[in-house]
């Protein structure tokens, strides 16, 4: 028996991978399932989201897309996979023969990817090899990217190799910077940049298959830049991307995970006792207090001290003092009928009244997604649902 498991519902990552389908009108959905699965494990939620009808798969790092790559196998089901992030001497041969998918900001990176691919076929490793790419316009996001002045160039590099047949153009693409903030100024200025680059590569000779600018907040905002392919990440996991204008529930989505630990320790503790590092909570009477063995090296924030809410025996008790490296303190109250081993809900969907990741992000003070992906490895991931069988996944 583990002292902590991320119960992860494959049922939920379909629902939500449906809702992001019907939400997309029309458009391909890419599972964007980097950093594990935003802590969910990204070849399990790949799958599931493959079979509820995503025909890609994102990454950050190549060295993901290998994994994911592997991993799913015949799972895959011909779902086309990027990656946009990766080391300049990077295997990009092997990219293209895995038929990973390359997102591209810069010309070093192009002709890197452009002279790996020629040098595997000059040696004879690689016929019929090509590189498949998807130039990046910074819109205004100020992170990756080609900025507006690099762009015809980079724009003209990637023409010029496409000519040489070593690498072919697949897509066009971008990221928001305030999707999150309805209505910010920059979510305009962006879209107008984006149509302004492509039009800039279609008058230099460039076509691409896809064009795709949409995360989870602008699906859920309904902004019009679903092009032909969306991206979200966040929204797949049963996060809302919004949550100051819409919950998960109001955007028709299901948390996927669930983190439970059990009740370590209970004792009787008098009036006026400081509980865990610091005294931050003093029991104003006589009590039973109650010890959850998780803390911060279990991925449970210590800024959430005094502040993050688990359900125990059906009630919502806030955590009492200092969140510590391995535990902490609930104040259970005289009488407590809680028993050692009892479940301590930290996070889940929300649908029994027990806390959210939202909940915890608010507590933290961060946001959603720092949550789940700073849950470690050492915690076991329990998958249930559709093609689960005793928590592994198959
Ligand atoms: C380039 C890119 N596209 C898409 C996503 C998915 O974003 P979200 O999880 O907000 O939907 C991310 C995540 O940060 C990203 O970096």
């Amino acid at each position: 028996m583990s002292f902590a498991r991320a119960i992860v519902n494959l049922d939920a990552i379909r629902h939500n991978a449906a809702r992001l389908l019907e939400m997309a009108g029309g458009a391909e959905l890419m599972a964007v399932v980097k950093a594990n699965g935003y802590g969910h494990g990204a070849q399990p939620v790949a799958r599931a989201a493959i079979e509820a009808g995503a025909t890609w798969v994102g990454v950050a790092q190549l060295s993901e897309a290998f994994d994911v790559v592997a991993e799913l196998g015949a799972a895959r089901n011909g779902a086309r996979v990027l990656a946009w992030l990766y080391h300049p001497a990077a295997d990009f041969a092997a990219a293209a023969a895995a038929g990973i998918e390359l997102g591209v900001s810069s010309q070093a990176a192009l002709n890197a990817i452009g002279d790996a691919v020629r040098q595997a076929i000059l040696a004879g490793r690689g016929a019929g090899l090509i590189a498949r790419v998807h130039l990046k316009l910074d819109t205004g996001l100020g992170r990756a990217g080609a900025p507006g002045t690099l762009w015809t160039a980079l724009v003209a590099t990637a023409l010029r190799l496409e000519a040489e047949g070593v690498i072919r153009l697949e897509g066009i693409w971008s990221h928001f910077a305030y999707a999150d903030d309805p209505g910010n100024p920059t979510i305009a200025g962006q879209i107008t940049a984006f149509e302004a680059g492509l039009e800039r590569a279609e008058e230099l000779g460039a076509r691409f298959s896809v064009r795709h600018l949409a995360n989870s907040a602008a699906l859920a905002t309904g902004l019009p830049v679903t092009y032909e392919l969306v991206r979200p990440g966040l929204a797949l996991y049963g996060m809302s991307p919004i949550p100051q204008v819409a919950s998960a529930k109001d955007l028709g989505l299901i948390g996927a995970m669930t983190l439970e630990s059990y009740l370590s320790l209970t004792k009787p503790v008098p009036a006026g006792q400081g509980l865990s590092y610091g005294h931050m909570y003093v029991t104003e009477r006589d009590t039973v207090t109650g010890l959850v063995p998780v803390g911060y090296a279990d991925g449970i924030f210590r800024s959430a001290s005094n502040r993050g809410r688990v359900r125990v025996g059906g009630r919502n008790l806030t955590v009492a003092g200092r969140v510590c490296m391995d535990q902490f303190a609930l104040d259970l109250g005289l009488g407590a009928v809680d028993r050692v081993g009892d479940r301590v809900l930290i996070f889940g969907p929300g649908l029994d009244g027990e806390p959210t990741v939202q909940d915890w992000a608010d507590a933290a003070g961060t946001i959603a997604y720092e949550i789940t992906t700073r849950i470690p490895p050492h915690i076991e991931r329990y998958y249930v649902g559709r093609g689960t069988s005793s928590g592994r996944f198959k």
